[in-house]
Protein backbone atom coordinates (compact mmCIF):
# COMPACT_ATOMS: atom_id res chain seq x y z
CA UNK A 1 0.00 0.00 0.00
CA UNK A 2 2.68 2.34 1.53
CA UNK A 3 4.68 0.88 -1.41
CA UNK A 4 2.38 1.85 -4.04
CA UNK A 5 1.40 5.20 -3.15
CA UNK A 6 5.10 6.04 -3.16
CA UNK A 7 5.54 4.67 -6.44
CA UNK A 8 2.45 6.89 -7.46
CA UNK A 9 4.48 10.07 -6.39
CA UNK A 10 7.61 9.03 -8.17
CA UNK A 11 5.33 8.97 -11.30
CA UNK A 12 4.14 11.99 -10.83
CA UNK A 13 7.25 13.63 -10.01
CA UNK A 14 8.62 12.11 -13.71
CA UNK A 15 6.19 13.30 -15.18
CA UNK A 16 6.22 17.05 -13.69
CA UNK A 17 10.15 16.82 -15.18
CA UNK A 18 9.36 15.42 -18.61
CA UNK A 19 5.89 17.80 -18.81
CA UNK A 20 6.83 20.77 -17.29
CA UNK A 21 10.44 21.11 -17.47
CA UNK A 22 10.74 21.25 -21.15
CA UNK A 23 7.53 23.07 -21.26
CA UNK A 24 8.72 26.21 -19.04
CA UNK A 25 12.46 25.92 -21.18
CA UNK A 26 9.92 26.53 -24.59
CA UNK A 27 8.24 29.38 -22.95
CA UNK A 28 11.83 31.26 -22.12
CA UNK A 29 12.77 30.83 -25.61
CA UNK A 30 9.86 32.26 -26.90
CA UNK A 31 10.07 34.88 -24.30
CA UNK A 32 13.47 35.74 -24.86
CA UNK A 33 12.57 35.89 -29.01
CA UNK A 34 9.88 38.33 -27.48
CA UNK A 35 12.19 40.21 -25.50
CA UNK A 36 14.69 40.72 -28.34
CA UNK A 37 11.80 41.79 -30.79
CA UNK A 38 10.37 43.88 -28.60
CA UNK A 39 14.24 45.15 -28.23
CA UNK A 40 15.02 45.12 -31.66
CA UNK A 41 11.94 45.33 -33.90
CA UNK A 42 11.76 43.76 -37.32
CA UNK A 43 12.30 45.43 -40.68
CA UNK A 44 11.11 43.26 -43.70
CA UNK A 45 12.46 44.00 -46.61
CA UNK A 46 9.77 42.54 -48.79
CA UNK A 47 5.62 42.46 -48.40
CA UNK A 48 3.53 42.35 -51.79
CA UNK A 49 0.69 43.57 -49.63
CA UNK A 50 -0.33 46.58 -52.13
CA UNK A 51 -0.54 44.50 -55.08
CA UNK A 52 -3.23 42.69 -53.27
CA UNK A 53 -4.87 45.63 -52.55
CA UNK A 54 -4.75 46.21 -56.20
CA UNK A 55 -6.04 42.87 -57.09
CA UNK A 56 -8.87 42.68 -54.51
CA UNK A 57 -10.03 46.20 -54.55
CA UNK A 58 -8.76 48.37 -56.81
CA UNK A 59 -6.71 50.35 -54.36
CA UNK A 60 -9.87 51.67 -52.99
CA UNK A 61 -8.57 51.20 -49.40
CA UNK A 62 -11.20 53.50 -47.81
CA UNK A 63 -13.23 50.47 -48.33
CA UNK A 64 -11.61 48.03 -46.56
CA UNK A 65 -10.22 48.05 -42.83
CA UNK A 66 -6.54 47.24 -43.34
CA UNK A 67 -6.36 46.29 -39.30
CA UNK A 68 -8.25 43.03 -39.61
CA UNK A 69 -8.06 41.94 -43.59
CA UNK A 70 -8.08 38.15 -43.20
CA UNK A 71 -7.87 37.50 -47.17
CA UNK A 72 -4.18 38.81 -47.32
CA UNK A 73 -1.21 37.40 -45.00
CA UNK A 74 -0.74 40.86 -43.89
CA UNK A 75 -2.89 43.22 -41.50
CA UNK A 76 -2.07 45.82 -39.14
CA UNK A 77 -2.84 43.98 -36.09
CA UNK A 78 -0.92 40.84 -37.13
CA UNK A 79 1.70 43.48 -38.82
CA UNK A 80 1.69 44.03 -34.53
CA UNK A 81 1.73 40.82 -33.17
CA UNK A 82 4.90 40.25 -35.59
CA UNK A 83 7.23 42.73 -34.08
CA UNK A 84 7.54 44.59 -37.45
CA UNK A 85 8.94 48.24 -36.61
CA UNK A 86 9.56 48.66 -40.33
CA UNK A 87 8.35 47.34 -43.65
CA UNK A 88 9.88 47.66 -47.43
CA UNK A 89 6.11 48.09 -48.99
CA UNK A 90 6.57 46.67 -52.57
CA UNK A 91 5.37 48.99 -55.23
CA UNK A 92 5.61 45.72 -57.82
CA UNK A 93 3.86 46.21 -61.35
CA UNK A 94 4.23 42.85 -63.28
CA UNK A 95 6.54 42.14 -66.27
CA UNK A 96 3.75 42.04 -68.84
CA UNK A 97 3.42 45.68 -67.84
CA UNK A 98 6.99 46.16 -69.42
CA UNK A 99 6.90 49.03 -72.46
CA UNK A 100 3.32 49.61 -71.50
CA UNK A 101 2.06 51.58 -68.41
CA UNK A 102 4.69 50.48 -65.71
CA UNK A 103 5.28 53.64 -65.30
CA UNK A 104 1.77 54.50 -64.69
CA UNK A 105 0.68 51.59 -62.87
CA UNK A 106 4.12 51.81 -60.54
CA UNK A 107 2.82 55.04 -60.10
CA UNK A 108 -0.42 53.99 -58.46
CA UNK A 109 1.29 52.01 -56.07
CA UNK A 110 3.40 54.13 -55.14
CA UNK A 111 -0.01 56.71 -54.16
CA UNK A 112 -1.40 53.61 -51.97
CA UNK A 113 1.37 53.07 -50.47
CA UNK A 114 1.28 56.81 -49.25
CA UNK A 115 -2.43 56.77 -48.49
CA UNK A 116 -2.69 54.12 -46.60
CA UNK A 117 0.36 54.94 -44.58
CA UNK A 118 -1.01 58.38 -43.96
CA UNK A 119 -4.81 56.93 -43.26
CA UNK A 120 -3.41 54.32 -40.13
CA UNK A 121 -2.12 56.31 -36.77
CA UNK A 122 -0.02 52.64 -36.62
CA UNK A 123 1.94 53.39 -39.82
CA UNK A 124 4.64 56.27 -40.75
CA UNK A 125 6.17 57.18 -44.06
CA UNK A 126 9.74 57.82 -43.77
CA UNK A 127 12.26 58.11 -46.06
CA UNK A 128 15.76 57.92 -43.83
CA UNK A 129 17.89 55.32 -42.09
CA UNK A 130 17.14 58.17 -39.37
CA UNK A 131 13.59 58.05 -39.63
CA UNK A 132 13.27 54.87 -39.00
CA UNK A 133 15.37 54.63 -36.03
CA UNK A 134 13.24 57.03 -34.48
CA UNK A 135 10.10 55.97 -35.92
CA UNK A 136 7.94 54.35 -32.65
CA UNK A 137 4.92 53.40 -35.25
CA UNK A 138 5.74 50.98 -37.99
CA UNK A 139 7.67 52.72 -40.78
CA UNK A 140 6.68 52.45 -44.09
CA UNK A 141 9.11 52.36 -46.86
CA UNK A 142 9.09 52.09 -50.48
CA UNK A 143 10.49 49.31 -53.28
CA UNK A 144 10.43 49.11 -56.58
CA UNK A 145 10.73 44.99 -57.94
CA UNK A 146 11.68 45.19 -61.64
CA UNK A 147 13.83 48.03 -63.57
CA UNK A 148 10.92 47.57 -65.69
CA UNK A 149 9.40 50.49 -63.91
CA UNK A 150 11.57 52.84 -64.76
CA UNK A 151 10.82 52.23 -68.95
CA UNK A 152 14.91 52.87 -69.22
CA UNK A 153 14.42 56.19 -68.08
CA UNK A 154 17.25 57.70 -65.29
CA UNK A 155 14.79 60.73 -65.45
CA UNK A 156 11.92 58.28 -63.96
CA UNK A 157 14.18 56.98 -61.50
CA UNK A 158 15.41 60.20 -59.82
CA UNK A 159 11.49 61.09 -59.85
CA UNK A 160 10.70 57.87 -58.07
CA UNK A 161 13.82 58.72 -55.19
CA UNK A 162 11.68 62.07 -55.29
CA UNK A 163 8.50 60.35 -54.40
CA UNK A 164 10.41 58.01 -51.77
CA UNK A 165 11.47 55.21 -53.09
CA UNK A 166 14.25 54.17 -51.39
CA UNK A 167 15.41 50.79 -53.47
CA UNK A 168 14.87 49.57 -56.64
CA UNK A 169 15.08 45.67 -57.80
CA UNK A 170 16.78 45.77 -61.05
CA UNK A 171 14.58 42.89 -62.34
CA UNK A 172 11.76 40.95 -61.44
CA UNK A 173 11.32 37.99 -63.65
CA UNK A 174 11.55 39.72 -67.40
CA UNK A 175 15.14 40.99 -68.63
CA UNK A 176 14.89 44.86 -69.18
CA UNK A 177 16.73 46.31 -72.41
CA UNK A 178 19.35 46.84 -69.98
CA UNK A 179 19.27 43.91 -67.03
CA UNK A 180 19.13 40.50 -67.07
CA UNK A 181 16.51 38.18 -64.95
CA UNK A 182 17.63 34.87 -63.13
CA UNK A 183 13.89 33.81 -64.29
CA UNK A 184 14.48 32.03 -67.98
CA UNK A 185 11.72 31.00 -70.02
CA UNK A 186 8.61 33.41 -68.33
CA UNK A 187 8.90 36.50 -70.59
CA UNK A 188 10.20 36.56 -74.28
CA UNK A 189 11.95 40.19 -73.25
CA UNK A 190 15.23 41.20 -74.70
CA UNK A 191 16.44 37.35 -74.77
CA UNK A 192 20.05 38.68 -75.50
CA UNK A 193 20.59 40.95 -72.70
CA UNK A 194 23.11 39.16 -70.36
CA UNK A 195 24.20 41.00 -66.74
CA UNK A 196 24.66 44.56 -67.04
CA UNK A 197 24.26 46.64 -70.18
CA UNK A 198 26.40 50.07 -70.47
CA UNK A 199 22.87 51.60 -69.92
CA UNK A 200 22.44 49.31 -66.90
CA UNK A 201 25.39 50.17 -65.21
CA UNK A 202 24.56 53.59 -65.50
CA UNK A 203 21.62 53.07 -63.64
CA UNK A 204 23.65 51.44 -61.06
CA UNK A 205 25.74 54.60 -60.60
CA UNK A 206 22.80 56.99 -60.66
CA UNK A 207 21.05 55.04 -57.99
CA UNK A 208 24.45 55.25 -56.01
CA UNK A 209 24.08 59.05 -56.50
CA UNK A 210 20.70 59.13 -55.15
CA UNK A 211 20.97 57.09 -52.22
CA UNK A 212 18.96 54.33 -53.25
CA UNK A 213 19.41 51.01 -52.35
CA UNK A 214 20.22 48.79 -55.50
CA UNK A 215 18.24 45.23 -54.87
CA UNK A 216 19.68 42.06 -56.26
CA UNK A 217 16.60 39.57 -55.58
CA UNK A 218 15.68 38.09 -59.12
CA UNK A 219 18.53 39.11 -61.19
CA UNK A 220 20.82 36.52 -62.67
CA UNK A 221 24.21 35.54 -61.81
CA UNK A 222 25.83 37.85 -64.25
CA UNK A 223 23.79 41.31 -63.18
CA UNK A 224 24.17 40.42 -59.63
CA UNK A 225 28.44 39.82 -59.87
CA UNK A 226 28.20 43.01 -62.39
CA UNK A 227 26.33 45.17 -59.58
CA UNK A 228 28.32 43.91 -56.90
CA UNK A 229 31.86 45.32 -58.90
CA UNK A 230 30.60 48.33 -59.80
CA UNK A 231 28.50 49.65 -57.04
CA UNK A 232 30.19 52.70 -54.75
CA UNK A 233 27.44 51.19 -51.58
CA UNK A 234 26.61 48.05 -50.19
CA UNK A 235 23.72 46.43 -51.93
CA UNK A 236 20.93 43.88 -50.54
CA UNK A 237 19.17 40.96 -51.82
CA UNK A 238 15.54 42.20 -50.42
CA UNK A 239 14.08 38.49 -50.74
CA UNK A 240 16.20 35.42 -51.26
CA UNK A 241 17.91 32.36 -49.68
CA UNK A 242 20.80 30.35 -49.92
CA UNK A 243 21.45 28.25 -53.74
CA UNK A 244 23.39 25.82 -52.07
CA UNK A 245 20.29 24.96 -49.95
CA UNK A 246 17.88 24.92 -52.65
CA UNK A 247 18.89 25.25 -56.15
CA UNK A 248 16.38 27.68 -56.81
CA UNK A 249 16.97 30.41 -59.54
CA UNK A 250 15.96 32.85 -57.04
CA UNK A 251 18.49 32.20 -54.49
CA UNK A 252 21.94 32.87 -53.98
CA UNK A 253 25.20 30.95 -54.82
CA UNK A 254 28.14 30.79 -51.94
CA UNK A 255 30.46 33.33 -54.13
CA UNK A 256 27.69 35.65 -54.82
CA UNK A 257 27.36 35.35 -50.61
CA UNK A 258 30.86 35.98 -50.55
CA UNK A 259 31.10 39.33 -52.47
CA UNK A 260 28.19 40.41 -50.49
CA UNK A 261 29.86 39.98 -47.23
CA UNK A 262 33.05 41.80 -48.83
CA UNK A 263 30.84 44.69 -49.98
CA UNK A 264 29.32 44.54 -46.26
CA UNK A 265 25.96 44.16 -48.22
CA UNK A 266 23.05 42.20 -46.76
CA UNK A 267 20.63 39.16 -47.77
CA UNK A 268 17.23 39.27 -46.47
CA UNK A 269 16.17 36.05 -46.03
CA UNK A 270 13.10 34.62 -47.84
CA UNK A 271 10.59 32.67 -46.70
CA UNK A 272 8.88 31.46 -49.76
CA UNK A 273 7.71 27.94 -49.59
CA UNK A 274 9.22 26.84 -53.15
CA UNK A 275 12.52 28.97 -53.22
CA UNK A 276 13.40 27.23 -49.83
CA UNK A 277 12.75 23.67 -50.11
CA UNK A 278 12.67 22.93 -53.73
CA UNK A 279 9.59 20.41 -54.03
CA UNK A 280 10.18 18.78 -50.90
CA UNK A 281 6.91 17.88 -49.20
CA UNK A 282 7.50 18.72 -45.59
CA UNK A 283 8.60 22.75 -45.27
CA UNK A 284 8.90 24.19 -41.92
CA UNK A 285 10.72 26.80 -39.89
CA UNK A 286 13.02 23.91 -39.56
CA UNK A 287 13.66 24.20 -43.24
CA UNK A 288 13.82 28.63 -43.47
CA UNK A 289 16.73 27.94 -40.42
CA UNK A 290 18.42 26.07 -42.43
CA UNK A 291 19.00 28.80 -44.69
CA UNK A 292 20.19 31.04 -42.16
CA UNK A 293 22.38 28.97 -40.80
CA UNK A 294 24.27 27.93 -44.19
CA UNK A 295 24.00 31.91 -45.08
CA UNK A 296 25.84 32.72 -41.51
CA UNK A 297 28.32 29.62 -42.01
CA UNK A 298 29.37 31.40 -45.31
CA UNK A 299 28.76 35.15 -44.85
CA UNK A 300 28.70 35.92 -41.33
CA UNK A 301 25.38 36.92 -39.42
CA UNK A 302 26.24 40.12 -40.45
CA UNK A 303 25.48 39.81 -43.96
CA UNK A 304 22.01 38.63 -43.27
CA UNK A 305 18.10 40.45 -42.57
CA UNK A 306 14.84 39.02 -43.29
CA UNK A 307 12.65 39.45 -46.55
CA UNK A 308 9.36 37.56 -45.90
CA UNK A 309 7.82 38.09 -49.21
CA UNK A 310 4.17 37.79 -47.22
CA UNK A 311 1.46 38.60 -50.25
CA UNK A 312 3.64 38.04 -52.77
CA UNK A 313 3.52 34.16 -53.31
CA UNK A 314 1.04 31.72 -52.16
CA UNK A 315 2.91 28.98 -49.91
CA UNK A 316 5.02 29.82 -46.73
CA UNK A 317 6.36 26.96 -44.39
CA UNK A 318 4.14 25.33 -41.50
CA UNK A 319 4.20 28.26 -38.71
CA UNK A 320 5.10 31.02 -40.60
CA UNK A 321 1.70 31.81 -42.24
CA UNK A 322 1.22 35.35 -42.23
CA UNK A 323 3.46 38.28 -40.65
CA UNK A 324 2.33 37.82 -36.89
CA UNK A 325 4.88 34.84 -37.10
CA UNK A 326 8.12 36.02 -37.19
CA UNK A 327 8.85 35.69 -33.57
CA UNK A 328 8.83 32.01 -34.61
CA UNK A 329 11.65 32.05 -36.45
CA UNK A 330 13.24 34.02 -33.77
CA UNK A 331 12.84 31.34 -31.44
CA UNK A 332 14.40 28.39 -33.61
CA UNK A 333 17.39 30.61 -34.34
CA UNK A 334 18.33 31.01 -30.27
CA UNK A 335 17.63 27.32 -29.99
CA UNK A 336 20.47 26.76 -32.53
CA UNK A 337 22.67 28.91 -30.95
CA UNK A 338 22.31 32.18 -32.55
CA UNK A 339 23.49 35.02 -29.73
CA UNK A 340 21.26 37.89 -29.04
CA UNK A 341 23.46 40.19 -30.71
CA UNK A 342 23.78 38.04 -33.98
CA UNK A 343 19.99 38.45 -33.81
CA UNK A 344 19.26 42.12 -33.41
CA UNK A 345 21.33 42.42 -36.52
CA UNK A 346 19.00 40.17 -38.14
CA UNK A 347 16.26 41.98 -36.87
CA UNK A 348 17.83 45.37 -37.63
CA UNK A 349 21.25 46.42 -37.07
CA UNK A 350 22.39 45.37 -40.52
CA UNK A 351 19.83 46.66 -42.68
CA UNK A 352 20.31 49.98 -41.04
CA UNK A 353 24.14 49.38 -41.52
CA UNK A 354 23.60 48.57 -45.05
CA UNK A 355 21.05 51.74 -46.11
CA UNK A 356 23.33 54.67 -43.82
CA UNK A 357 26.27 53.45 -46.14
CA UNK A 358 24.36 54.47 -49.04
CA UNK A 359 23.20 57.06 -47.59
CA UNK A 360 26.85 58.43 -46.93
CA UNK A 361 27.85 57.19 -50.44
CA UNK A 362 25.04 59.31 -52.17
CA UNK A 363 26.57 62.62 -53.68
CA UNK A 364 23.45 64.38 -55.59
CA UNK A 365 26.23 67.40 -56.23
CA UNK A 366 27.70 65.00 -59.61
CA UNK A 367 25.08 65.30 -62.05
CA UNK A 368 24.15 63.03 -64.51
CA UNK A 369 22.87 63.96 -67.81
CA UNK A 370 21.34 60.91 -69.54
CA UNK A 371 20.59 63.35 -73.30
CA UNK A 372 24.62 63.20 -73.25
CA UNK A 373 24.64 59.46 -72.63
CA UNK A 374 26.36 57.48 -75.62
CA UNK A 375 23.95 54.40 -74.38
CA UNK A 376 20.13 56.24 -74.87
CA UNK A 377 20.57 54.35 -78.09
CA UNK A 378 20.63 50.94 -76.70
CA UNK A 379 17.31 51.75 -74.38
CA UNK A 380 15.35 53.29 -77.12
CA UNK A 381 11.73 52.02 -76.94
CA UNK A 382 10.31 51.81 -80.44
CA UNK A 383 6.69 52.89 -78.57
CA UNK A 384 8.11 56.23 -77.56
CA UNK A 385 7.01 59.53 -79.26
CA UNK A 386 10.39 60.67 -80.15
CA UNK A 387 11.13 64.06 -80.69
CA UNK A 388 14.27 65.10 -82.26
CA UNK A 389 15.43 68.66 -83.88
CA UNK A 390 14.94 67.20 -87.58
CA UNK A 391 17.41 69.39 -89.01
CA UNK A 392 20.19 67.60 -87.10
CA UNK A 393 19.52 64.09 -88.44
CA UNK A 394 16.73 63.61 -91.04
CA UNK A 395 17.94 61.15 -93.34
CA UNK A 396 18.28 58.08 -90.05
CA UNK A 397 14.22 58.04 -90.09
CA UNK A 398 13.93 56.66 -93.60
CA UNK A 399 15.88 53.53 -92.84
CA UNK A 400 12.94 51.16 -91.12
CA UNK A 401 11.16 49.03 -93.67
CA UNK A 402 8.50 48.23 -91.19
CA UNK A 403 7.78 51.66 -91.92
CA UNK A 404 4.90 52.95 -93.99
CA UNK A 405 5.19 56.81 -95.16
CA UNK A 406 2.06 58.56 -95.27
CA UNK A 407 1.17 62.31 -96.75
CA UNK A 408 -0.62 64.14 -94.33
CA UNK A 409 -3.36 64.16 -96.38
CA UNK A 410 -3.41 60.59 -96.77
CA UNK A 411 -3.29 59.79 -92.91
CA UNK A 412 -6.55 62.20 -92.99
CA UNK A 413 -8.05 59.66 -94.88
CA UNK A 414 -7.50 56.66 -92.63
CA UNK A 415 -9.06 57.03 -89.05
CA UNK A 416 -7.57 54.52 -87.56
CA UNK A 417 -3.78 55.98 -87.97
CA UNK A 418 -5.08 59.34 -87.67
CA UNK A 419 -6.66 58.40 -84.04
CA UNK A 420 -3.44 56.76 -83.14
CA UNK A 421 -1.18 60.20 -83.70
CA UNK A 422 -0.86 63.33 -82.15
CA UNK A 423 0.27 65.74 -84.79
CA UNK A 424 2.10 68.38 -83.86
CA UNK A 425 3.24 71.58 -85.14
CA UNK A 426 6.31 72.66 -86.40
CA UNK A 427 5.87 76.48 -87.87
CA UNK A 428 4.21 76.06 -91.33
CA UNK A 429 5.94 73.28 -93.04
CA UNK A 430 5.02 70.44 -94.75
CA UNK A 431 4.88 67.29 -92.85
CA UNK A 432 4.98 63.83 -93.62
CA UNK A 433 3.70 61.22 -91.05
CA UNK A 434 5.59 57.88 -90.41
CA UNK A 435 3.48 55.08 -89.16
CA UNK A 436 5.37 51.74 -88.13
CA UNK A 437 3.93 49.08 -86.44
CA UNK A 438 6.04 47.38 -83.67
CA UNK A 439 5.30 44.41 -81.74
CA UNK A 440 1.50 44.48 -83.09
CA UNK A 441 0.69 46.24 -79.92
CA UNK A 442 1.89 49.49 -80.31
CA UNK A 443 1.97 52.18 -83.02
CA UNK A 444 4.21 55.26 -83.84
CA UNK A 445 4.25 58.12 -85.09
CA UNK A 446 6.94 60.49 -86.14
CA UNK A 447 6.88 63.68 -87.78
CA UNK A 448 9.58 65.05 -90.25
CA UNK A 449 10.14 68.85 -91.54
CA UNK A 450 11.24 69.13 -94.73
C1 LIG B 1 -10.75 38.49 -39.37
O1 LIG B 1 -10.60 37.43 -38.43
C2 LIG B 1 -10.70 37.83 -37.09
C3 LIG B 1 -10.36 36.66 -36.20
O2 LIG B 1 -10.88 35.48 -36.72
C4 LIG B 1 -12.11 38.36 -36.84
O3 LIG B 1 -12.24 38.78 -35.49
C5 LIG B 1 -12.36 39.55 -37.76
O4 LIG B 1 -13.66 40.02 -37.63
C6 LIG B 1 -12.09 39.17 -39.21
N1 LIG B 1 -12.13 40.40 -40.00
C7 LIG B 1 -12.69 40.49 -41.20
C8 LIG B 1 -12.62 41.83 -41.86
O5 LIG B 1 -13.21 39.54 -41.74
C1 LIG C 1 19.12 21.57 -59.15
O1 LIG C 1 19.52 20.28 -58.79
C2 LIG C 1 18.83 19.26 -59.48
C3 LIG C 1 19.24 17.91 -58.88
O2 LIG C 1 20.61 17.86 -58.63
C4 LIG C 1 19.12 19.36 -60.96
O3 LIG C 1 18.41 18.40 -61.67
C5 LIG C 1 18.69 20.74 -61.45
O4 LIG C 1 19.04 20.94 -62.79
C6 LIG C 1 19.35 21.85 -60.61
N1 LIG C 1 18.79 23.14 -60.97
C7 LIG C 1 19.54 24.23 -61.11
C8 LIG C 1 18.81 25.50 -61.40
O5 LIG C 1 20.75 24.21 -60.99
C1 LIG D 1 10.25 20.13 -39.70
O1 LIG D 1 10.05 18.91 -40.37
C2 LIG D 1 11.08 17.97 -40.16
C3 LIG D 1 10.81 16.76 -41.05
O2 LIG D 1 9.50 16.28 -40.88
C4 LIG D 1 11.13 17.59 -38.67
O3 LIG D 1 12.18 16.69 -38.44
C5 LIG D 1 11.35 18.87 -37.87
O4 LIG D 1 11.32 18.59 -36.48
C6 LIG D 1 10.30 19.92 -38.19
N1 LIG D 1 10.65 21.15 -37.53
C7 LIG D 1 9.80 21.89 -36.83
C8 LIG D 1 10.32 23.14 -36.24
O5 LIG D 1 8.64 21.56 -36.68
C1 LIG E 1 27.75 36.55 -30.64
O1 LIG E 1 28.36 35.88 -31.71
C2 LIG E 1 29.34 36.66 -32.37
C3 LIG E 1 29.85 35.83 -33.55
O2 LIG E 1 28.87 35.73 -34.52
C4 LIG E 1 30.45 37.00 -31.43
O3 LIG E 1 31.41 37.81 -32.09
C5 LIG E 1 29.89 37.76 -30.24
O4 LIG E 1 30.90 37.98 -29.29
C6 LIG E 1 28.77 36.95 -29.60
N1 LIG E 1 28.14 37.79 -28.58
C7 LIG E 1 27.82 37.35 -27.39
C8 LIG E 1 27.17 38.33 -26.48
O5 LIG E 1 28.02 36.21 -27.07
C1 LIG F 1 30.56 64.03 -55.80
O1 LIG F 1 30.47 64.22 -57.21
C2 LIG F 1 31.27 65.26 -57.72
C3 LIG F 1 30.98 65.46 -59.20
O2 LIG F 1 31.00 64.23 -59.90
C4 LIG F 1 32.75 64.89 -57.46
O3 LIG F 1 33.58 65.92 -57.94
C5 LIG F 1 32.95 64.69 -55.96
O4 LIG F 1 34.26 64.26 -55.72
C6 LIG F 1 31.96 63.65 -55.40
N1 LIG F 1 32.08 63.59 -53.97
C7 LIG F 1 32.19 62.43 -53.31
C8 LIG F 1 32.25 62.54 -51.82
O5 LIG F 1 32.24 61.36 -53.87
ZN1 LIG G 1 9.76 38.97 -55.79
Amino acid sequence: MEMKRNTTKLLWLLMFFFDIVPLSYEKSMRERAIELMQDARLIDGHNDFVLQLRILYQNRISRVNLRELNKTHTNLVKLRAGYVGAQFWSVYVLCSAQNKDAVRLTLEQIDVVKRMCNSYEELELVTTSQGISESRRIACLIGIEGGHSIDSSLATLRMYYDLGVRYMTLTHSCNTPWSESSSKGIHNFYPNVIGLTPFGQEVVKEMNRLGMLIDLSHTSYSTAKAALSISKAPVIFSHSSAFSICNHSRNVPDDILQQLKKKKGIIMVTFNADVLACGRKVVNISTLADHFDHVKKIAGSESIGIGGDYDGVARFPEGLEDVSKYPSLIEELLRRGWNETELKGVLRENFLRVFREVENVQNISGVMDIGESETLQEVQNSCRLDLRNPRLEPASWLKSDHCQWIPRHEIRKRPFYYKSSAVLAFGTHFQIHKVCEVRSYCYREEHILR
